[in-house]
């Protein structure tokens, strides 16, 4: 080996010792504010004997924080650091609750040996407080934008996942710059699930997950929903109910028929069920028109709807105070047309709209994994309600069926009639009021 060489190698070896001396000097720390820094002033594994040491702190100027030396009994430590640092013999130095001021560059110089000074550039940093992640929209189809906010510390990284895995790689996903915003485009039903957002700095991370569950429909729409399940309950149990009342009256022997008089609170209360089930279907309509929008036949249908309200709730409200009025209006035949249809024209109307609405939001639910609304239920407990009502008023008709027998046997019943007709306002037209309180009865039957 030549003597170049050799000078070369041993130049190299000096540089690559000086180098490495040098990185060892260098030291980075990030800590939260509030904790314990300890500094040592020699690596691990160094055994230079201190006999003189000094820390300084430089950000854009220098400044003293103790000064060593072994030979003299206590170390000077400066003002400003008086209460917030301990310095031991070793060299080490504590920092006792840091704050970000205090971020900045500790030096340590051995023996005056500036070139192999030891420095640790510190970075105090504001933990990252909890996190909270909010969702703007929950419905299938939309776009939903998940944020994950950090309200106090510097946010170095932000990790998305889904049901505690990475994000699936089969779903596009956008993401705002700093990663900080999660948009989901056109939700589906397979989007639902946990989403969690970690925030994560140098000194802490914290993580926050949320349930998404995409919804089908507007929660308008499941009240639509639930009003047309109850509609269309009590529309069918009164249709029944009708018919049942239809099937009694033709049994009954021409002599047993019972009077207009006992036929007139039943109509009455069919048509106010009628007016009722038409007033919530018109409100079931105006959901559904809110979020599906408008068209030619649901204005049509809002119409008949409307005329329905109105005809029901002038029949009932008439018959229940004054029915001789009633007879003022069947003297026409297009009258006596309208008022007979009403109720039946009604409560197929109001049927045929429920099931409509019932089939399509139930499609629309199924786009979504929110909990189904279970008409099922609902029919059930709207069904026994109303089986219970025409239970009540079956026993009642039964009652007074009887009743007025007994009389008749008795020879008192012009009488009985006569008390019965005092309750009401007088009747002009019997006969009429006969005909004009069971049609409608009939037809619904039909
Ligand atoms: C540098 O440190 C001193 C003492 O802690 C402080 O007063 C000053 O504001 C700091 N300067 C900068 C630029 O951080
Ligand atoms: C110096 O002394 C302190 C307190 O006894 C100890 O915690 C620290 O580890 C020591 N540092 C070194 C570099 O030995
Ligand atoms: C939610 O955010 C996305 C993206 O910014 C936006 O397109 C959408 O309209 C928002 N939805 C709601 C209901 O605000
Ligand atoms: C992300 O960037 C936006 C502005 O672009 C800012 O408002 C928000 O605080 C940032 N979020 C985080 C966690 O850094
Ligand atoms: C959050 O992110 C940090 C930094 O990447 C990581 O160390 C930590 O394990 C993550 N937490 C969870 C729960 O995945
Ligand atoms: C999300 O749903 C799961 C299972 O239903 C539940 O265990 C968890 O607590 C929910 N998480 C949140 C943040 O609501």
């Amino acid at each position: 080996m030549s003597y170049r060489m050799m000078s070369q190698c041993l130049t190299l070896l000096l540089v690559f010792r000086w180098a490495l001396k040098t990185a060892e000097a260098q030291e980075h720390r990030t800590v939260g504010v509030g904790s314990s820094v300890l500094l040592t002033a020699l690596p691990t594994d160094d055994q230079t004997v201190i006999d003189h040491i000094q820390w300084e702190y430089i950000n854009s100027t220098v400044s003293d924080i103790v000064d060593y030396y072994r030979t003299g009994s206590k170390p000077t430590i400066y003002k400003a650091y008086e209460e917030r640092i301990i310095f031991y013999s070793n060299g080490s130095l504590l920092l006792k609750n840091v704050q970000e001021t205090d971020s900045g560059t500790y030096r340590a110089t051995i023996n005056l040996n500036k070139i192999e000074a030891r420095e640790t550039t510190l970075l105090v940093l504001e933990p990252i407080s909890k996190t909270q992640l909010q969702i703007n929209s929950t419905v299938a189809g939309s776009s939903i934008e998940l944020s994950c906010k950090v309200l106090v510390g510097k946010v170095q990284a932000i990790y998305w996942k889904k049901d505690g895995k990475p994000l699936p790689r089969n779903r596009c996903y956008w993401f705002s710059e700093n990663f900080s915003l999660l948009y989901i485009p056109e939700a589906q039903k397979s989007d639902c699930g946990s989403f969690s957002c970690n925030a994560s700095s140098d000194i802490n991370w914290q993580e926050t997950s949320v349930n998404l569950t995409i919804e089908g429909i507007m929660p308008s729409l499941k009240h639509a929903l639930k009003i047309s399940t109850v509609v269309l309950v009590i529309a069918t149990t009164l249709a029944a109910g009708s018919g049942l009342g239809f099937i009694i009256l033709c049994c009954q022997s021409e002599k047993k028929k019972i009077t207009g008089e006992l036929w007139r609170w039943p109509v009455v209360f069919i048509h106010g069920l009628v007016c009722v089930s038409a007033i919530l279907m018109f409100t079931a309509a105006v959901f559904w028109i809110w979020e599906e929008g408008l068209t030619t036949a649901l204005v049509l249908y809002m119409f008949f709807l409307t005329w329905v309200i109105m005809v029901t709730l002038l029949i009932s409200v008439v018959l229940a105070i004054c029915p001789q009025h009633l007879g003022i209006f069947k003297k026409k035949t297009m009258y006596c047309v309208i008022l007979d249809t009403a109720a039946l024209g009604g409560v197929i109307l109001v049927v045929v709209f429920a099931i409509f609405l019932i089939q399509n939001i139930q499609q629309l639910q199924r786009q979504g994994c929110s909990p189904f609304f279970d008409s099922r239920a609902a029919t059930l407990i709207s069904a026994a309600i109303s089986l219970l009502i025409l239970l009540v008023s079956f026993v009642w008709y039964h009652r007074k069926k009887k009743s007025q027998g007994k009389d008749q046997q008795e020879g008192q019943h012009a009488e009985v009639l006569q008390s019965l007709n005092g309750q009401s306002c007088r009747t002009d037209q019997p006969a009429s009021m006969v005909e004009g309180t069971s049609e409608p009865k009939v037809n619904i039957a039909e």
